[in-house]
């Protein structure tokens, strides 16, 4: 194989498969993925997260592919969200076969050396800081990772962020260099000056996602709090390309690349523009915590389940390590008939693919549930999402 990339002396070693096969085939990808964008050097990561994890999106392929595997990985590593709750899969109507498939993919990682944690919020599970280097692979992870927190990934692949986890490295190119973290474009936003719920937000990236493309946007005229950007970038990262974005006075890098945006493109948004994606359609179940809920999106939940009964399925999806931080807040959601359930969400589980019409208050899965699962969606704030399920 050709390779412009500079390589470790213990890096030759194992491309001339001096450390075994698997190692070197992983070692192969981040070359030919480094060749391709031209990177000079593989950057040390110090997390790793591996999409590919649900049966339903990997299949019989994907599971026989990774049961051939053989090495470890040697940095930190987690997983996406897999097909079901590894817990209550027959409570969520899981069927045994599908159960089985996606418990050997489990395995399978697991003998990888990759930490059972199912989420795409794995930022809520270590933490992550500015400057670090990383190998995510869910778009929303990725975002938030590089926005919010300025640390610096691409957007991996499955295969890439395994291998990444199992060298320890991953090259050094795209979102790994300074000069390509400058905004491409200027997005003024006009809020009307009242507070701006996080629905909105999501609605606001999947609109702004179809308009800026691959770009990295840089907004003013917002000040969203963590929650809230996470919902943005999800969905522009949904309805673009978008894996990083600046909001003036907020996110960490944007001060750096203030000088860089006076000859960009601006264009406008109103927040009016927006309300479109909040339709009115009847629904036969309501889901919530796409990206993964927070320990603050969990408590407004149970605050606003509180007392009352839902009289359609109501899912709320988040990591198991949240989960088990917030037990009370869990149970007191619980109470009202919702479920709480970790490890799997709306779009990755077949779960969802039975309710012809399903409400959410999320961007992303605004434009992922209609092709994912099949079904008819309706965007509202999770305080109409609850009014919804309960009355
Ligand atoms: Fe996460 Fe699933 Fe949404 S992976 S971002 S909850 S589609």
């Amino acid at each position: 194989m050709v390779k412009s990339l500079e390589l470790e002396p213990e890096d030759e070693r194992i491309l001339a498969g001096e450390r075994g096969e698997t190692r070197q085939k992983m070692l192969e990808i981040l070359v030919a993925l480094g060749t391709v964008f031209g990177a000079q050097r593989l950057v040390p990561v110090n997390s790793v997260q591996v999409s590919g994890a649900s049966y339903k999106t990997i299949g019989k392929y994907g599971l026989e592919w990774l049961e051939q595997l053989d090495a470890r990985a040697v940095v930190p590593a987690v997983l996406n969200p897999i097909g079901m709750s590894r817990e209550r899969w027959q409570e969520m109507g899981i069927d045994r076969d599908f159960a089985d498939k996606q418990m050997a993919v489990i395995a399978a990682y697991e003998r990888l050396g990759i930490r059972l944690e199912c989420t795409c919020t794995p930022y809520y599970l270590s933490p992550i800081h500015y400057g670090d280097h990383l190998a995510w692979s869910e778009s929303s992870a990725v975002s938030y990772a590089n926005s919010v927190i300025g640390a610096r990934t691409n957007r991996e692949g499955g295969p890439a962020a395994l291998a990444a986890a199992i060298i320890g490295k991953t090259p050094c190119y795209g979102l790994h260099l300074s000069a390509n973290r400058k905004p491409g474009m200027v997005i003024d936003v006009e809020t009307g000056g009242g507070e701006v719920s996080i629905a909105h937000y999501g609605a606001l990236g999947y609109y702004a996602g179809k308009i800026v493309g691959n770009r990295i946007p840089y907004f003013r005229g917002i000040r969203p709090d963590a929650d809230r950007l996470k919902a943005l970038g999800a969905a522009m990262a949904a309805t673009g390309a978008v894996a990083l974005y600046h909001v003036q006075g907020v996110t960490p890098e944007a001060k750096k690349v203030s000088a860089d945006i006076s000859c960009l493109e601006t264009i406008r948004i109103d927040m009016c523009e927006i309300e479109e994606v909040f339709s009115q359609v009847a629904v036969d179940a309501v889901a919530v915590g796409c990206p993964h809920c927070s320990p603050n999106e969990l408590k407004t939940t149970a605050l606003l389940l509180f007392g009352k009964k839902v009289n359609i399925p109501f899912y709320v999806f988040a990591a198991q390590a949240v989960i088990e931080a917030n037990r009370d807040t869990v149970a007191s959601i619980e109470k009202s008939g919702a479920r709480v359930y970790a490890d799997t969400c709306m779009v990755v589980s077949p779960v969802m693919e039975r309710y012809p019409a399903i409400m959410v208050n999320s961007g992303k899965a605004l434009a992922y549930v209609p092709d994912m699962c099949g079904a008819v969606v309706r965007m509202g704030t999770l305080e109409e999402c609850v009014a919804v399920a309960t009355s």
